[in-house]
């Protein structure tokens, strides 16, 4: 018998090679080829569906084509619906991804029950079985919920179900559990996973049915099986959070009906998730008094300010000091280091630099600089800022304070929130005065560590 050949896939991005490499050779990553069996093409895969994706279509001008706004169903869950874009979309697929244990399965448990009151719905759990699923629901205080459970892996029960059901919205958790008939490969492979979804999504777009797919993420935090996947769908949501604290954030990666970068904010509670309208509140620890080491930062998530306390830590360090941070970027920090060592004179390198952003947030925006050097700042002179202080804005190589976008409602937000001093980039000062808020504009590093000096 003819051996079977094999071939070497990557599990970051699908790319094959005919022989195992460290490196592969489409995405560059390490270590992640992985052996399987050459899959014989099977035929008629792609045939036309009804909506015609491979059917020939006629050109046309651009401007003649009839677009109306896609109608969005909401969800029920007003923080899902914040990064949904308003809510689902009829034949729209979304990936949704996360650690294990996050509240996957809980929060679209919840979205269906919610849904189903006006639509039909299914979910189909290909790791739970049905009476675990409604155990779950049971706790979830969902009695009589009217959502239809189906326990399957298999592709091709899942499509004709879906056919025969016609539900208007389908869970499918997870996406890793699901195989196809035509693939030889095992289920979480990638080409079953990428098979999957392709199938999946064709149904999707066919049937008008918006189709939710949960995807496992890897130790990394990316999601597994190929990138590919997130090409495929219309959304792509992750969620994240410390599993030790209760808050939740699901964040939208990726949307093409709306605007990105939208975080919805959960607290998991014994009845499930619940939304946090206002999120601020959380993301603050409670110190009696000022502590030194602490700044509040006001970032922007999508269009919603947001105050976060970043926590500084500088203490003595050995030989090779190290720089820690959890939250924010570490290169970043190594960055900032660097700044205030030479513009503002203040040397670090022979100590241990920590930071951290409380509550499990993770701030990407270059506009948290300027909190987190004024939190190594009072770390390092063991001075606490002054009560009710925050700051935002980035802070460049040269030591220039930048703008951040949006500055107004960032300073409005602290205001409500009862902030009376802020430190701000010199092109976010308002030019109307902020009641309750004493602003401080800056241009530079040094002239902040000074003003703050002197409060
Ligand atoms: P789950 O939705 O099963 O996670 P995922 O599908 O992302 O793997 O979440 C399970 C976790 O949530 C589990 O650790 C228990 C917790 N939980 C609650 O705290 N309250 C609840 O009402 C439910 C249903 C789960
Ligand atoms: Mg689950």
């Amino acid at each position: 018998m003819a051996k079977e050949k094999s071939i070497f896939t990557c599990t970051e991005c699908g790319g094959t090679s005919p022989k195992w490499l460290g490196k592969c050779p489409s995405c560059g990553a390490w270590n992640t080829l992985v052996e399987s069996v050459a899959e014989a093409p099977s035929k008629n895969r792609y045939q036309s569906t009804k909506n015609g994706l491979n059917a020939s279509q006629p050109v046309a001008t651009l401007s003649e084509i009839e677009a109306s706004d896609v109608d969005r169903q909401p969800t029920g869950i007003d923080e899902l619906d914040r990064v949904l874009g308003g809510g689902i979309v009829a034949g729209g697929v979304v990936l949704i991804g996360g650690d294990p244990g996050i509240g996957k399965s809980t929060l679209l448990l919840q979205a269906l029950d919610s849904l189903s009151r006006n639509l039909p719905t299914l979910y189909v759990t290909g790791e739970e079985s049905g009476a675990q699923v409604a155990l779950r629901s049971r706790r979830l205080g969902l009695d009589g919920s009217r959502v239809r459970v189906l326990a399957e892996i298999n592709l091709e029960k899942i499509t004709a179900t879906i056919d025969i059901e016609q539900p208007s919205v389908c869970v499918i958790d997870s996406i890793q559990t699901v195989y196809s008939e035509e693939l030889s490969s095992a289920p979480g492979s990638v080409a079953q996973v990428r098979e999957c979804a392709a199938q999946l999504t064709r149904t999707a777009k066919s049937s008008g049915t918006t189709i939710v797919l949960v995807g496992h993420v890897t130790k990394e935090g990316a999601l597994a099986g190929p990138r590919v996947l997130e090409h495929i769908v219309d959304t792509v949501l992750y969620f994240e959070g410390d599993t030790h604290s209760s808050f939740r954030l699901v964040r939208a990666i990726k949307n093409r009906f709306c605007a990105v970068n939208e975080i919805g904010v959960f607290a998991m509670t014994e009845r499930g998730l619940k939304g946090v309208a206002n999120p601020s509140a959380i993301f603050l620890s409670t110190h009696g008094d000022p502590v030194a080491g602490s700044c509040v930062l006001v970032t922007l998530e999508g269009t919603r300010p947001m105050l976060v306390e970043i926590q500084a830590l500088v203490d003595s360090g050995g030989p090779s000091p190290r720089r820690l941070s959890v939250g924010l970027e570490r290169d970043r920090l190594a960055m900032m280091l660097a700044v205030l060592h030479r513009h503002a004179g203040m040397a670090c390198f022979d100590q241990d630099v920590f930071v951290n952003a409380v509550g499990g947030v993770r701030i990407s925006e270059p506009a948290a600089d300027l909190a987190v050097m004024l939190a190594i700042q009072s770390s390092l002179r063991g001075k606490p800022l002054p009560r009710g202080f925050i700051a935002f804005g980035e802070v460049g190589l040269a030591g220039e304070i930048r703008p951040a976008p949006r500055g107004q409602e960032r300073l409005k937000e602290a205001a409500k929130l009862g902030f009376s001093v802020a430190v701000v980039p010199k092109a976010n000062a308002p030019k109307k005065p902020i009641e309750g808020l004493t602003i401080h504009p800056v241009e530079r590093i040094e002239e902040a560590i000074d003003l703050v000096r002197s409060l």
